[in-house]
């Protein structure tokens, strides 16, 4: 260990919740890895976890009670799930069963491991592990895809031999090293921000825009929206008053934002003026460049005449629109680059043309699976330079761009 690391989660309580999988024995390791980092930390086994390793192994490790029933009155009068969910800085499953994770995301409550993650309102860590069939099942795929949307950050599991002979693909647990490096990088970027937002107004947009072609047919573009949503979240989070403008995505409301809801790019403008003024905009909607002039009135047939010409014109440009406004222009007003090529160039040319203060740039070729995916390697363009942060979740790639909003907005009030 780096010396530097030594007490990374010094002041840290972390509550760990470990699943029925054999990979429990490594949240033991993870228990002393935490604790020799300075995180305080507090450990809750579900029934099946207390098939593979033991409370009092776990206890003996983190120094303390292990949580096992929901229903113990002791542990209850003495602090309660409530407030174990309450006074924790982050929660970390590992193993993240494929049990576990579809109780969180069905958000069942009928055991302590269930009911505390219910109660929770800090980030969530899972690392989940299991049979790689497990986790190529669709509703294992269904329920991540869940808990991605939710705001829940996941690590690993990576690919290799799982514990049954013979079987070997995705499904390993992440290494404890690498489980502590996911715990102090969410919880890097989540300390900054706490309450750093507040009294501030923050709009922001997401998803891509439909743009008719006739009543049932649509131009549209792969963005998912998730992206836009992390940020909103992490805004919330933050203490501001947030207000999220999206196209059609199949995302749930993010706790404590104003979501409106639009199709295409004139009513996402019209939205965006609606909610302004603000502090801050962050324009991550992937807005359609470009409409159908005249969309049909009814829908447009085969037939004799060959395939219909579709003229196109040009949708309104949100961003500059916005950015050199005159009157409700934001402190700081974002704006998103998505590039197939030359990011960072284009991402510079984008700053001037459209009048923003930063632009969030990243590469959206197929290949990066970016686009829909739920990490994202972004560099942050500004006037003073380029700044490119390293391959993660979304929703941490959030946390880190409202931390840096905060102390930006911050100085700027000096
Ligand atoms: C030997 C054995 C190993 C298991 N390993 C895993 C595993 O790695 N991942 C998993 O999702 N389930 C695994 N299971 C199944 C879970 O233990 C089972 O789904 C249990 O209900 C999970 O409970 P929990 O989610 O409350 O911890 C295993 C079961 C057995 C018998």
């Amino acid at each position: 260990m780096n010396t530097n690391d030594r007490r990374s989660l010094q002041g840290k309580r972390i509550l760990l919740i470990i699943g029925g999988g054999i990979a429990a024995y490594k949240s033991l390791d993870l228990i002393r890895r935490l604790r020799e980092r300075g995180a305080e930390v507090r450990v809750v086994m579900t029934q099946a976890a207390q098939e593979f390793v033991t409370p009092l192994s776990a206890g003996a490790i983190a120094g303390g009670h292990v949580y096992v029933d929901l229903f113990d009155w002791r542990t209850e009068f003495d602090i309660g799930h409530i407030r174990l969910a309450r006074d924790t800085n982050l929660v970390v499953v590992a193993p993240a069963t494929a049990d576990l994770m579809a109780k969180i995301a069905g958000g069942h409550a009928d055991d302590i491991a269930s009911t505390v993650l219910l109660a929770i309102d800090k980030p969530v860590l899972l690392a989940p592990a299991m049979n790689p069939h497990m986790w190529s099942n669709a509703a294992t795929r269904r329920n991540l895809a869940q808990l991605v949307a939710d705001g829940v950050t996941v690590v690993g599991p990576n690919a290799g031999e799982m514990a049954e002979q013979g079987e070997a693909g995705i499904g390993r647990m992440a290494e404890p090293l690498e489980i502590v490096a996911a715990v102090e990088s969410r919880l890097a970027a989540r300390h900054e921000t706490a309450g750093s937002l507040s009294g501030r107004r923050v709009l922001v947009t997401a998803g891509p825009t439909h743009e008719a072609i006739d009543p049932v047919r649509y131009i549209a573009n792969r963005s998912s929206g998730k992206q836009g949503f992390a940020i909103a979240r992490a805004a919330a989070a933050a203490g501001a008053d947030v207000t999220l403008v999206t196209g059609p995505v199949p995302l749930a409301d993010p706790p404590a934002v104003t979501v409106i809801r639009v199709e295409s790019a004139r009513e996402m403008l019209a939205e965006v003026d609606r909610a302004l003024p603000a502090d801050v905009a962050v324009f991550a909607a992937a807005v359609a460049d470009w409409r159908v002039a005249e969309p049909g009135a009814q829908k447009l047939k085969k037939g004799a005449g060959g395939t219909p010409k579709l003229d196109l014109v040009e949708n309104p440009d949100i961003l500059a629109t916005v950015a050199h406004g005159k009157s409700k222009r934001p402190l700081l007003v974002i704006g998103f680059a998505a590039e197939t090529e030359h990011v960072i160039n284009n991402a510079r040319a984008k700053l001037d043309r459209k009048g923003c203060d930063w632009i969030v740039a990243n590469d959206v070729s197929p290949a990066t699976g970016i686009m829909g995916g739920d990490r994202n390697s972004v560099h942050l363009v500004t006037r003073d330079g380029v700044e490119s942060w390293p391959n993660e979740d979304k929703q941490t790639v959030a946390d880190k761009l409202i931390a840096r909003i905060a102390v930006t907005l911050a100085a700027a009030a000096k």
